[in-house]
């Protein structure tokens, strides 16, 4: 029997203008644009592997080795009933001698190369990867756009991951999310002296997951409406232009204050919501003072307390002596590990 395999990586990227809301919950489109970097794949990445055959009787998925249930994942039901339906349209519809590759029930196999205990942006690779390896299972004739906008449905950040390089997410006007996409502002070759560090400060699951506290922050920030309103989108052109001309103080400027105003109106959320710890702001202090004589570094902050540096090469092992000294058990100690990363960007990678 035929069994048809597909095996992919695909990246993590983390946001300088960062997406915190949804105008539709169910096709997942954003209150606001937003655009992040895509880090290199050597450090971090989702690998997975489907297969399809018609001597499987049910769909079924494992996440880093164990087995979870497929029909309890609205969002990844909703991938593959997507790109299922575009490998009927664009592809069985049209030539009759095509494999009829969507009927197959398919096995799904994912995992991380890096510590789910890290709290980094695992949906965002997982979906990312899950989506182009369909795609290339289905052999689908669509590009990196095309997908983001059915890698979008399984966790919004999702899309920004299937472009290396600096990648917007328009928001879209459409009611039907077509025109909420992915689109690459600059490649990763555009600026390889931006590097990032993360800096995991704890392995501790998160309190309030990102789609439940952004839905809360919907509902109830006035300061949210400020921010999608009057200030998102001009950041949108300030960042897209300093990371053309690679000005790095106004590129660091706007991303630490992007963060700082994700983490305001976390806060105006009621009740609020707090993803920074006391180790978080200790970070922003140190960043801040070594800052004070011209930027050379940026942080930034997701939905969880560990801390991305964005720096010029030359600045990192610096930057990673001055939070050694404060923090002198990082590198050694679980609760508080220092990862070394590059952000020098990569595509999603077939095998
Ligand atoms: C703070 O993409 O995880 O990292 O769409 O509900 O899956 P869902 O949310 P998710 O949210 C990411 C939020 C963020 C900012 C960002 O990556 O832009």
């Amino acid at each position: 029997m035929t069994v048809f395999e597909a095996t992919c990586t695909a990246p993590v990227n983390i946001a300088v203008v960062k997406y915190w809301g949804k105008r539709d919950t169910s096709l997942i489109l954003p209150t606001n644009s937003s655009l992040s970097v895509t880090l290199s794949q050597d450090q971090l990445h989702s690998k997975t592997t489907i297969r399809a055959s018609a001597d499987f009787t049910s769909d079924r998925l494992w996440l880093n080795g164990i087995e979870e249930s497929i029909e309890k994942n609205k969002r990844l039901v909703a991938c593959l009933r997507e790109t299922r339906a575009l490998r009927r349209t664009q592809i069985e519809d049209k030539d009759p001698s095509a494999p009829k590759i969507s009927n197959l029930a398919i096995h799904i196999c994912s995992e991380n190369n890096f510590p789910t205990a890290a709290g980094l942006a695992s949906s965002a690779s997982g979906y990312a990867c899950l989506v182009y390896t369909l795609s290339k299972l289905f052999e689908l004739p669509l590009d990196a756009s095309d997908l983001s906008i059915v890698a979008r449905q399984g966790s919004g950040s999702a899309c920004r991951s299937l472009f290396g390089g600096f990648v917007a997410w328009e928001m879209g006007t459409k009611e039907d999310g077509s025109d909420s996409k992915a689109v690459q502002i600059a490649p990763e070759t555009h600026w390889p002296d931006l590097q990032a560090m993360i800096c995991v400060v704890s392995d501790e699951k998160k309190g309030t997951s990102s789609t439940e506290g952004m839905q809360l922050t919907v509902k109830t920030s006035a300061l949210l409406q400020h921010r999608i309103k009057e200030v998102v989108p001009k950041r949108m052109e300030d960042m897209i232009a300093a990371i053309h001309n690679k000005d790095f103080p106004k590129f660091a400027e706007l991303t630490m204050q992007d963060s700082n105003q994700f983490h305001a109106v976390c806060l105006d959320t009621y009740p609020p919501i707090f993803y920074m710890n006391d180790i978080s702001r200790a970070i922003i202090r140190i960043i801040t003072e070594y800052n004070k004589d011209g930027v050379k570094a940026a942080y930034t902050f997701d939905a969880g307390p560990n801390a991305v540096i964005y720096a010029p090469k030359d600045n990192m092992a610096e930057i990673y002596a001055i939070l050694s000294h404060y923090f002198p058990n990082a590198a050694f100690d679980d609760s508080m590990g220092l990862l070394k990363e590059t952000a020098l960007p990569s595509l999603p990678k077939s095998f």
